[in-house]
C-alpha cells in the first residue's frame, strides 16, 4: 500500500513520488492550505494539501485526528523559515497529489500528545495509550531488551524449554491463582509462581543450560513495581557454582546494556552481604546511587536517660541508628514534620533529630534537639564520630524493632537522598547482594519461613544449624539489585535429598506434606540429581528501570491496575451459571447478591 513509512521520509528523497499511510496526528487549516502531521510507528511527516488539488482538498477538510489516510504526493524542501529542527523529517513536507480516508476515527478520549493523561483512562483506551510515541518506545525497547537476553543466553549454550502454566502449586511465597478443573471435580491447577521446579527437574534431565523467558502469576499486593503476572528471564545450570553463575549473568547483563543503550556497566559488579546491605542502607536492595548511610548507635545507648532509644538498644530484636543528612540543619520546621510524617507509613512512632551547630561542644550548646539532655556525652560523641557529622549537618534516628527502623530510615534515606540531591552522578549502580539468611522468623505465625525459597542450599558447612539454629544458616541465594531495584535473584539449589528433607524440616513442613507436595521433587533427587543452580531476572522490571518509566505498567502492552483489573477487557468478570456447574463451583457471593447475607 505504502512505499515509505511516514517517519522514513528524508530529504534524500526530494523530488520522489510517495505514498504513505497513516494516522492523522494533527490537522492545520492555513487558510487555503490545509496541513496534516500524518503518523505512523516510525515518526510523522507533514503533508501539505493544496487547493490545487480540489478532490484531495475537499478529503481533507473531512479530516479530524486520528483519521487513518493513505496519500500520494512528491517530497519538497520546506520553504526556508518554516523547517522544524525538532523532527527527523523536519525539513521536508510532501505536497500531495491524491489523499485517501482510509477510515475514519471518533474523536478520541485524550490527546494523543497531553502528557497528563489520566491513567485510568490510558488502561481503559489502551490500543489508543498504545498510539503515543513513548508507548511505542517503551515496547520496542522491552523487545530489544528480550531479545538480546535470548541472543545472548543462545550463544552461550542455553536452549528455551516451555514449562507448563497450569501446574500445582510452588511455595514461592505468594498466593496463588487458581484454575477450576472441570474434569476432576473439586480439583484446581495453580499458575506458575515461577518455573523453578520444572527447571531444577530439567537440570535433573540432563539440559544442563536452560533458559525461558515465561509468564509468572502471584496473587500478591501490588505496588509500582509489581504486576499479578509479569514476565521473568528464568535460566538454571548445572556443575557451576554460584560465582560462576553470578558472572554468566552479569556477563548477560552488560552485554545486553551495552548493546540496547549504549551502557557501559562496570567490569565486575560489586557484591555485598546481605547484613551489611540492611546495616548501611536499612534495605537488601540498596540504592548505591544514594550517598547517605546509616550507622548504629545501640551499644552506646543501652544506659541513656532517654527511653526511645534505652529499650530498642537492650533489646536483642530492636534497633537504633542514625542518618546523617549532610548540610541538613537548614532543613525547615515543616520539613522535618513531613519527614516524621512519612517515616509513620513504615511503623516508626518518631523521629529524633539533632541539628549539629558545634561539634566540639556535645551538649545543648552545640547541639540544638529536645533529646540531647537526655544523652551521655559519650553516647553524643559516638552518634558524631561514626556518622561523620559536620557543623550545619542534621541526624536523623529510628530507634524500634530492626525492621521498623531499617525500612523508616532506608526509605527516608532514599526519599531525602534524591530530594536534596544526596547522589554520586551515577547513572547506573549495578550490586549483588549475597549471603542472605536462609531463614527469616515469622512473628505472626511463629515459624521460618525460607527467605528466598526452600530449594535455596545453604553455604557450605551451615547445613548443621538447620536443625539447630536455623537464624544462623546463610544460604547461596544472589540478588542483583540495580538502583535499588531488585532486578533478579536466583541461588545454587540444593541437589541432595537428605539437606532438602532438613529443609522442609526446619520450615515447618511435615512428612505428609512434604510427600503430598514435592513428592515428585524428592524423588528426582534421588536418581543422580547434578549440582545446579540458576537465576531468574524479572524483565518488566529491568525494562522499567532502563525506559526512565515510573511503573512497570509502562512496559507492559496490556497491564493490570493495582486492584488486579483490567480496565479495557473488564477483566476479572462473572461467568455464566453452565461455565460454573461444568466446573462444579457454587459461589457463595454470587456478583449482585448481598454479600453480608
Ligand atoms: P523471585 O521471586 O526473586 O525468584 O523472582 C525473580 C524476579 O522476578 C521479578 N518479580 C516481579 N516482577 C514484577 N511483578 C512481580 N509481582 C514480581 N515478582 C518478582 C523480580 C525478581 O527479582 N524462582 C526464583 C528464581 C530463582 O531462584 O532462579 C524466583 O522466582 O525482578
Ligand atoms: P518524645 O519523648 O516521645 O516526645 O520524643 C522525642 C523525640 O523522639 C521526638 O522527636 C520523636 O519524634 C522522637 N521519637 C519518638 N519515638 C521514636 C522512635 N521510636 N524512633 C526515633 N525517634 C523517636
Amino acid at each position: 500500500m505504502r512505499t515509505h513509512y511516514c517517519g522514513g521520509v528524508s530529504a534524500a528523497d526530494i523530488g520522489n513520488r510517495v505514498t504513505l499511510c497513516g494516522w492523522a496526528h494533527r490537522r492545520r487549516d492555513h487558510g487555503g492550505v490545509i496541513f496534516i502531521d500524518l503518523r505512523d510507528r516510525e515518526g510523522t511527516v507533514q503533508v501539505v494539501i493544496d487547493p490545487d488539488t480540489p478532490d484531495a482538498f475537499r478529503l481533507a477538510e473531512e479530516v479530524r485526528t486520528e483519521f487513518v489516510l493513505k496519500i500520494d504526493g512528491t517530497v519538497r524542501l520546506r520553504p526556508a523559515g518554516t523547517e522544524n529542527p525538532n523532527l527527523p523529517t523536519g525539513m521536508v513536507e510532501v505536497l500531495t497529489q491524491t489523499l485517501e480516508i482510509l477510515n475514519p476515527s471518533l474523536t478520541p478520549p485524550f490527546q494523543l500528545d497531553d502528557e497528563a493523561v489520566n491513567e485510568n483512562v490510558r488502561l481503559q483506551y489502551r490500543y489508543l495509550d498504545l498510539r503515543r510515541e513513548p508507548m511505542q518506545k517503551n515496547l520496542r525497547l522491552r523487545y530489544r531488551v528480550a531479545k538480546l537476553m535470548r541472543d545472548h543466553l543462545d550463544t552461550n549454550g542455553f536452549i528455551e524449554v516451555e514449562t507448563p502454566m497450569l501446574t500445582r502449586s510452588t511455595p514461592e511465597g505468594a498466593r496463588d491463582y487458581l484454575v477450576p478443573s472441570r474434569v476432576h471435580d473439586g480439583m484446581f491447577y495453580a499458575l506458575p509462581q515461577s518455573p523453578q521446579l520444572f527447571k531444577q527437574l530439567l537440570m535433573v534431565s540432563g539440559f544442563d543450560r536452560y533458559f525461558q523467558i515465561t509468564r509468572c502469576f502471584r496473587d500478591e499486593d501490588l505496588r509500582a513495581d509489581r504486576q499479578p503476572e509479569f514476565t521473568q528471564v528464568d535460566l538454571e545450570t548445572s556443575f557451576m557454582g554460584e560465582d560462576a553463575i553470578m558472572k554468566l549473568v552479569e556477563g548477560m547483563i552488560r552485554d545486553m546494556m551495552a548493546k540496547a543503550q549504549g551502557v557501559e556497566l562496570p567490569a565486575a559488579f560489586p557484591r555485598m552481604s546481605y547484613a551489611e546491605a540492611m546495616s548501611r542502607y536499612g534495605s537488601d536492595k540498596p540504592d548505591l546511587c544514594v550517598t547517605l548511610e546509616i550507622v548504629d548507635v545501640g551499644d552506646v545507648m543501652k544506659d541513656v536517660a532517654f527511653k526511645v532509644f534505652a529499650g530498642p538498644a537492650n533489646d536483642p530484636k530492636g534497633r537504633v541508628a542514625a542518618l546523617r543528612i549532610p548540610g541538613g540543619a537548614s532543613l525547615s520546621r515543616g520539613e522535618i514534620d513531613a519527614c516524621t510524617e512519612f517515616v509513620k507509613i513504615y511503623g516508626a512512632r518518631g523521629l529524633a533529630y539533632i541539628k549539629v551547630n558545634d561539634v566540639t561542644q556535645l551538649n545543648e550548646a552545640g547541639l540544638q534537639s529536645p533529646i540531647v539532655k537526655n544523652l551521655s556525652e559519650a553516647a553524643l560523641q559516638a552518634v558524631v564520630e561514626r556518622s561523620g557529622a559536620a557543623n550545619g549537618d542534621l541526624i536523623f534516628f529510628g530507634a524500634d524493632r530492626a525492621k521498623i527502623v531499617n525500612d523508616a530510615l532506608g526509605a527516608l534515606r532514599l526519599k531525602i537522598g534524591h530530594e536534596k540531591g544526596h547522589v554520586d552522578g551515577r547513572a547506573w549502580a549495578p550490586l549483588w547482594v549475597v549471603d542472605f539468611p536462609m531463614f527469616e522468623f515469622n512473628e505472626d505465625e511463629n515459624r521460618w519461613d525460607a527467605l528466598h525459597h526452600p530449594f535455596t542450599a545453604p553455604k557450605d558447612g551451615h547445613e548443621d544449624w538447620l536443625a539447630s539454629d536455623p537464624g544462623k544458616c546463610l544460604s547461596k541465594a544472589y540478588d542483583m539489585v540495580l538502583n535499588g531495584w531488585e532486578v533478579g535473584g536466583g541461588s545454587v539449589r540444593i541437589h541432595r535429598e537428605d539437606i532438602q528433607e532438613k529443609v522442609f524440616a526446619a520450615l515447618n513442613i511435615g512428612e505428609e506434606e512434604r510427600r503430598e507436595k514435592f513428592g515428585f521433587l524428592l524423588d528426582a533427587l534421588q536418581y543422580g540429581a547434578p549440582p545446579h543452580g540458576g537465576l531468574a531476572f524479572g524483565l518488566d522490571r529491568l525494562v522499567t528501570l532502563m525506559a526512565g518509566a515510573e511503573s512497570i505498567r509502562d512496559v507492559i502492552a496490556f497491564p493490570k491496575t493495582q486492584r488486579a483489573s483490567c480496565l479495557m477487557t473488564n477483566a476479572p468478570n462473572v461467568v455464566d451459571e453452565k461455565q460454573l456447574r461444568e466446573l462444579h463451583i457454587r459461589l457463595r457471593n454470587p456478583v449482585g447478591t448481598d454479600k453480608a447475607a
